[in-house]
């Protein structure tokens, strides 16, 4: 199993099942770009959104990643994939937990959370508590793209850093491709030593050079070292748990 290198702990490339990559040209295209930024694997993680895509569970998500993976070895590439998922916080999300279980990422007891609300619900704090009481570990994504008002978000966001949430960047966000705000304090929550991971967020081979121009703006703000933190070492113990 090849792990050295960066390891992409969001991304929607598998093929033609959410709002990513529409086919298997698209996903294969995406994994050769990131080998050649330096990449050794993808966390693939598709939207757990069962009103909109009522098919993406953790069962067919490890059918869908084993079927990329073989194709991806059949091009020759070396670039290992981990099934997960992108569960958007809502009052049922425990009923589909239990129909289908827990859409973990990779080999660990992680949990990948987003949520576009303009307030931050009850339900959504209530979720977070029952998974850190059941033994997950939630990371929320993208937090500097939620659409809360900014000092309501910036307390959010320190609260629940403060609780044990692990905040993953988009590096979308710190090349400035999702705006000028979420660019703004992704960069300001890098330097302040906010997140946990950062992550590439890919739906689409074609808007791919946001991300790497991202990955490169988080080396120059803060340092390889610090990046490599990010990118390789603890994504690294997600996927292999
Ligand atoms: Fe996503």
């Amino acid at each position: 199993m090849n792990t050295r290198g960066r390891i992409d702990t969001h991304s929607h490339i598998l093929p033609g099942i959410d709002d990513g990559c529409p086919d298997l040209a698209d996903s294969l295209t995406c994994v050769r770009q990131f080998i050649a930024a330096g990449y050794a694997g993808t966390i693939c993680t598709p939207h757990i959104l069962p009103r909109t895509f009522p098919l993406n569970t953790p069962t067919r998500i490890r059918e869908w990643v084993d079927a990329l993976q073989e194709a991806v070895n059949g091009e020759g590439l070396h670039y290992q994939l981990w099934a997960g998922g992108e569960v958007t916080l809502a009052p049922d999300n425990w009923d589909t937990f239990e129909q289908h279980g827990v859409p973990t990422l990779g080999a660990s007891n992680a949990v990948l959370v987003d949520y576009w609300g303009d307030s931050w619900p009850a339900f959504a704090d209530e979720v977070i508590n029952r998974l850190q009481a059941e033994g997950y570990q939630p990371i929320l994504a993208h937090p500097e793209r939620m659409k809360l008002p900014v000092k309501d978000l910036e307390q959010l966001v320190a609260t629940l850093s403060e609780r044990g949430v692990w905040l993953q960047g988009n590096l979308n966000c710190l090349s400035g491709g999702e705006g000028d705000q979420s660019q703004w304090l992704s960069q300001t929550w890098l330097k302040a030593g906010l997140y946990d991971l950062l992550a590439s967020d890919t739906h689409h081979s074609q808007r791919m050079t946001g991300r790497l121009v991202g990955l490169q703006t988080a080396i120059e703000l803060v340092g390889a070292t610090r990046v490599a933190e990010l990118t390789i070492e603890r994504t690294g113990k997600i996927a292999t748990g």
